[in-house]
């Protein structure tokens, strides 16, 4: 099967490089169309894809991926609409547009699915929130089969999707800062700089996996590792008197505005 992709910037190339290491889509069959700053073609001689220059050559694709820029997203579509074959999957992961909106600019031969990733999804762990239009069965498993060998996937409501967005797409540099201030504050207790990000890496994972496998409350889970009067606690007391939690809440509430 061909896939497509308009737009190879920091979301496009992570699906891309995620299809291709899932094996869903081989490089001769990944078709790509970047935009003017050459972005795409040092992609493309990394992975090998096929770099197109024009939508015709979307033509020859079931599933195309649109990731460009959000204001750009409808007018793009609009020009690519005239090359896309009936029964096309058009999945859209650019935010600021309805499943509706672009359904109106592409016509009812084409089937739309509005999902949001992240950036996990280049090895295969991301988070995907996805609303679909309406669509015959086969063809909505085909979108999700192609989804899931980016992450999980979730359907959402339309209403959702924006949050969505934030809590798993724009978390992932909140964690990353994190991570560095975790590390630092290693660093400045003398472990070194490296082992500390790999520590903390694989901590996080193995906390992700516990609150995934015994979906256990997070609260629980923090109170298993905080034992009286002792060193956890101590942490804990020093990132709620420094306002963590509040700010936690905030950036998801700025990022979501
Ligand atoms: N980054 C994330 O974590 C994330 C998560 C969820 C959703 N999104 C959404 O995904 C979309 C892309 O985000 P991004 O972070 O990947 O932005 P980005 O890095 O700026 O990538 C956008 C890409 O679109 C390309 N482009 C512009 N016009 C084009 C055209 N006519 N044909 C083909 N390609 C064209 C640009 O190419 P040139 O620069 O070469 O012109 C650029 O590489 C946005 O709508 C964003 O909201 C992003």
């Amino acid at each position: 099967m061909n896939i497509g992709f308009i737009g190879a910037g920091h979301m496009g190339s992570a699906m891309i490089e995620g299809l291709l290491r899932a094996k869903t889509v081989a490089p001769e069959n990944l078709f790509v169309k970047g935009g003017s700053s050459g972005t795409a073609e040092a992609l493309q001689e990394k992975l090998g894809f096929q770099l197109i220059k024009e939508y015709d050559a979307l033509k020859a694709c079931k599933v195309i991926f649109i990731a460009t820029g959000a204001s750009i997203v409808l007018d793009i579509l609009k020009q690519a609409a005239p090359f896309m074959a009936k029964d096309t999957i058009l999945i859209s992961v650019a935010t600021g547009h309805t499943v509706a909106e672009a359904q109106a600019v592409l016509g009812e031969t084409i089937h739309v699915v509005h999902a949001i990733p992240n950036t996990p999804v280049s090895v295969n762990a991301g988070m995907i929130g996805a609303v679909f239009a309406d669509m015959p069965a086969p063809t909505k498993a085909e979108a999700v089969r192609v989804l899931k060998s980016l992450g999980k996937v979730e359907e959402v409501s339309e209403t959702i999707l924006g949050t969505f967005g934030t809590v798993a797409g724009c978390s992932p540099a909140f964690v990353d800062i994190f991570m560095e201030a975790l590390a630092d504050g290693a660093v400045l207790e003398g472990m070194p700089r490296a082992l500390s990000y790999e520590v903390i890496a694989q901590m996080m994972l193995g906390s992700a996996k516990l609150a995934l496998e015994t979906k256990k409350h997070p609260g629980e889970l923090k109170d298993g590792v905080t034992s009286p009067g002792g060193s956890t606690i101590k942490g804990v007391t020093a990132l709620e008197k420094n306002g963590f939690r509040y700010a936690v809440i905030d950036a998801v509430k700025q990022a979501n505005s």
